[in-house]
């Protein structure tokens, strides 16, 4: 009797519990459905933002910034879609706005109350804190103030000959072992670029001259840069990937978001056990650290507050210069007549290698105008600098409202035709006699409270590598076609050139 009523009645109920299954199933499809339409109806028409121009799938999710922020040419797609709108603004995510807008440097960027948005957070994969995405102008100002002295021309006056010019005179020598001398200027400037901060920040020698093919830090930067600013287009999945990185099983955190972090790590720790037996350094953080004594203890940095220090020096001082100094030797393989002139003017200033130091290169006027030329119509971080007001901003013609993500697109502005003539022609005599262009438009290190804090050092390294590597070999580009992707910096491929000795 109970395995009859069993039989008949089972397969009754399991249908119905099937139904009821695809029922509720559909019923939460159909629920999240409108929910979606709802939120996108809400920032398409009724949204703060909903009056700019911009890709209507834009305006409605995050991803379609995400999508270009991956393929590594949103600068680009932000130029194309500049002239398809017709407008110098706009809305590349539900609340961000970028500009094609030469005032917008002093309008947005230049000012002391507009913090750094979400998106100019974390650049460096999950690291601490560091004077880059400290959100609180006040904050900001004070941990500029303690480390300010480590970074100045007084500084690096001291520095230079110690700790540059022998990575300097390696790279040198690296270039004259090289079999064919065809190198690949991009890694190599990378090695010694991050030599240069080893030395300056650490008094350290990360040893990457020594392995210019293989080092285990080569490519190790981009690479976190690229998975950070592609994570950060979703600050939702950032913050996820965040906690995972703090309480889930290592494994789960993407290795290219640990490297610079851990690479720092290292260094400090040697450089802190250093300091505990007595030996005295020469580097930025001495002058950090001294700095720290100085502050009262409630503004004291702790040792998790200096690795994120020692990370942003790592970070910010190794692939920036690099990416510099490859497009410089990019536009004068280019440029036959650019490229004369200059080696021309520097075998002049000098008689011999060693009596070239950055302090000499700086007075030949027509290196300086190459050095900025190349960073203008090439510029190192193409890319918005993110920035959030809490009232409303004037940028252009345009009332930006408060908490809303806005940036300057720098590819654009650095070539833009109001400011530039033949804003894309690579022409170095515009900064040198006045040709009618609005040259402050082109600030590759930014401008106002968050500008480069290691602008000097990177200058300083510049004249020097470039005076150094010109007055010693004569240079023939292999590398026929030069365009980078970017996540944020450029994100260098290979650029070969072929050294060989000077013949005059
Ligand atoms: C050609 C080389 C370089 C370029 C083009 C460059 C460019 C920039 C720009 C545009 C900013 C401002 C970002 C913003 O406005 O949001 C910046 C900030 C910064 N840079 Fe550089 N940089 C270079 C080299 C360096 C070097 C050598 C260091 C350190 C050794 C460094 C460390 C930093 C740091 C720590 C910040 C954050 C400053 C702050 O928020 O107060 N940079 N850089």
């Amino acid at each position: 009797m109970n395995t009859s009523i069993t039989q008949s009645c089972l397969p009754a109920l399991l249908s119905f519990l099937n139904v009821s299954s695809w029922y509720l199933v559909n019923h939460k499809i159909f629920v999240l459905l409108m929910g979606l339409a709802v939120i996108c109806i809400h920032r398409l028409y009724f949204h703060k933002l909903s009056r700019f121009p911009g890709p209507r799938v834009a305006a409605c999710t995050s991803l379609y910034y995400m999508y270009h922020m991956n393929s590594g040419v949103f600068p680009e797609t932000c130029e194309r879609l500049f002239k398809q709108y017709k407008s110098n603004v706009l809305r590349v995510a539900p609340n961000q706005l970028v500009f094609n807008e030469p005032s917008a440097m002093r309008q947005m960027v230049n000012l002391t109350d507009v913090w750094k948005g979400d998106f100019a957070l974390r650049v460096i994969g999950f690291a601490p804190t560091t004077v880059s995405d400290i959100k609180d102008p006040q904050a900001h100002r004070r941990k500029r103030r303690q480390l300010g002295p480590g970074f100045s021309n007084a500084a690096l006056a001291i520095q230079e000959p110690e700790a540059v010019q022998p990575n300097v005179n390696k790279l040198i020598q690296r270039i004259k072992e090289s079999v064919d001398g065809v190198v690949n200027l991009s890694d190599y400037f990378d090695c010694v670029t991050t030599d240069n901060v080893g030395a300056l920040a650490f008094n350290a020698d990360f040893g990457m001259l020594d392995r210019p093919k293989d080092h285990e830090f080569l490519h190790v930067l981009p690479d976190v840069l690229r998975w950070s600013v592609v994570i950060q287009a979703v600050p939702i999945l950032f913050k996820f990937m965040k906690l995972i990185n703090k309480y889930g099983p290592g494994f789960m955190t993407p290795t290219p978001l640990r490297g610079v972090v851990d690479f720092s790590r290292k260094h400090l720790q040697i450089r802190v056990q250093r300091d505990a037996a007595g030996e005295k350094s020469n580097d930025i953080m001495s002058v950090i650290l001294a700095e720290n004594e100085k502050v009262p203890d409630s503004e004291k940095m702790g040792r998790y507050e200096l690795l994120g220090e020692a990370t942003a020096l790592v970070a910010g001082g190794s692939d920036t210069v690099a990416t510099a100094l490859t497009l410089i030797f990019w536009h004068l393989g280019q440029n036959p007549s650019v490229y004369q002139r200059l080696v021309r003017d520097v075998r002049r200033a000098f008689n011999t290698s060693e009596e070239i130091d950055s302090h000499k290169a700086a007075k030949i006027s027509y290196l300086k105008a190459v050095m900025n030329e190349a960073m203008r119509v090439t510029p190192v971080l193409p890319g918005p600098m993110w920035r959030r007001a809490d009232h409303t901003i004037q940028v252009g013609e345009h009332l930006v409202p408060p908490e809303t993500d806005m940036g300057v697109v720098r590819w654009c502005i650095f070539r833009h035709p109001k400011c530039f003539n033949e804003p894309t022609i690579f022409k170095p005599e515009r900064w040198i006699e006045d040709q009618g262009d609005d040259l402050t438009v082109a600030q590759p290190f930014g401008v106002g409270p968050r500008m480069c804090i290691g602008r000097n050092i990177a200058l300083m390294e510049m004249r020097l590598i470039v005076a150094k590597l010109l007055w010693t070999f004569d240079w023939v580009p292999i590398t026929k076609q030069y365009q980078n992707k970017e996540y944020l910096v450029q994100y260098r491929g290979p650029m070969l050139m072929k050294a060989t000795a000077r013949k005059v």
